[in-house]
């Protein structure tokens, strides 16, 4: 396919910008994608791609069945929007107030939706079958769940995903093995005293310093009980409790998220949690419940015959020149890693900073725009480790 590269950048550039476009003028939250979704299904339809049945009320699946038997790939772009007003200053920015594609998944779709279209032409060639993934949810991080408990992995042997990425220079693609992006789990700690006189503490049991004492020990838990090699962050960010000034607090809430790469520390998570706030509570004669809420795997690209197919397919594609796999892991998280989970997999990322552009806005922020000359890149790149994991089993 890569003697077709040049080809492709000109055809699909005009194809995805004005896809792209149309899709961020109108984006819509997490499991309210509507619009987007049909918008997608009469695009996929348009370009003569079977779309299969959907799970959910929002998102589309599509499949193109190559002309040879073979194995089955899953491409997935995530499809939502978030709770952003937007002020990119863009002629085609966000028309639903306070929604803004500001995570740039608009550009995930145009991406996929190249991909399919060069798999398109290729379909005489292809040896098996690709299964388009536009997945609702992926902002709550639950999307991914409703679509394997669905089974709607079911028979697909392999997945690919990718994000554009603001931290990440243009036209830079990163196909880095390894950590990719952590885990999350996240918690609700209740603590409870005993309410008295402000004036007279040694009347009651002061839930605020039993729960500020919990929010230090939790930091001396990320340096002291995990390997510092380990990436590890522990955040409490709410700490709600107390009426006024003259009370001793009876009742305070934390609630936290925790991010990692270590399976192994992940697993004892709640059992130290539980142990750290119970004995921390009780020394200052309070108590605290835990309410852990296990959310994410982490996105570790360690399937080594998936890291050499998008490897050599970025190289192929794009030269070295064109690759960067030195992009740092993240400890943001991505819902993608519960596909991780369950099949053999692979994310990628799209570089879409341009300082000279103006473009230096990193995804979530209110001006958050990418460099749309990268979006053939991620179209291509999709395409190639599709096409090579199918025609090289
Ligand atoms: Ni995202």
């Amino acid at each position: 396919m890569t003697d077709h590269t040049e080809h492709v950048e000109i055809a699909l550039t005009d194809e995805l910008l004005g896809i792209r476009r149309r899709l961020h003028r109108h984006p819509e939250r997490s499991f309210k994608e509507f619009e987007t979704s049909m918008r997608l299904r009469n695009l996929l339809e348009s370009h003569g791609i079977t779309v299969l049945d959907n799970p959910l009320d929002t998102g589309v699946i599509g499949e193109i069945k190559g002309e040879h038997d073979g194995p089955q790939i899953g491409l997935r772009a995530d499809i939502d929007a978030l709770p952003v007003h937007e002020d990119s200053g863009l002629v085609f920015a966000s028309e639903n107030e306070g929604v803004m594609h500001a995570c740039g998944h608009d550009n995930h779709m145009a991406m996929l939706l190249g991909a399919a279209h060069i798999l398109l032409e290729k379909k005489d060639e292809l040896k098996g079958k690709v299964k388009f993934l536009l997945q609702s949810g992926e902002e709550m991080a639950c999307g991914a769940k409703y679509y394997v408990d669905h089974h709607i992995l079911d028979g697909v042997d392999a997945i690919f995903g990718q994000h554009i990425w603001g931290t990440l220079d243009a036209p830079y693609v990163c196909v880095a093995s390894g950590n990719r992006m952590a885990s999350c789990d996240n918690f609700t700690i209740r603590v409870k005293g005993l309410q008295s006189h402000g004036s007279a503490p040694q009347d009651g049991h002061d839930a605020i310093v039993a729960a500020s004492a919990i929010v230090m020990a939790l930091q001396t838990y990320v340096s002291r009980k995990n390997n510092p090699v380990n990436p590890l962050v522990v955040t409490v960010g709410k700490f709600h409790g107390g009426s006024m000034y003259n009370i001793i607090c009876p009742d305070v809430e934390l609630v936290g998220t925790i991010r990692t790469y270590s399976r192994e520390l992940r697993h004892d998570l709640e059992a130290d949690l539980n142990k750290i706030i119970k004995n921390t509570a009780e020394a200052h004669d309070c108590t605290a419940e835990l309410e852990f809420s296990p959310m994410l795997p982490a996105v570790i690209n360690e399937d080594h015959e998936l890291n050499e197919i998008a490897q050599n397919a970025a190289l192929k594609l794009f030269g070295p020149e064109g690759v960067n796999n030195e992009m740092p892991a993240l400890m943001g998280s991505e819902d993608f890693a519960l596909f991780m989970e369950k099949i053999p997999a692979f994310f990628a990322f799209i570089g879409s900073r341009n300082v000279e552009k103006g473009l230096i806005y990193t995804n979530h922020n209110e001006k958050y725009t990418v460099d749309e000359s990268v979006l053939w890149r991620g179209s291509a790149l999709t395409a190639q480790f599709a096409y090579d994991f199918l025609n090289n089993k």
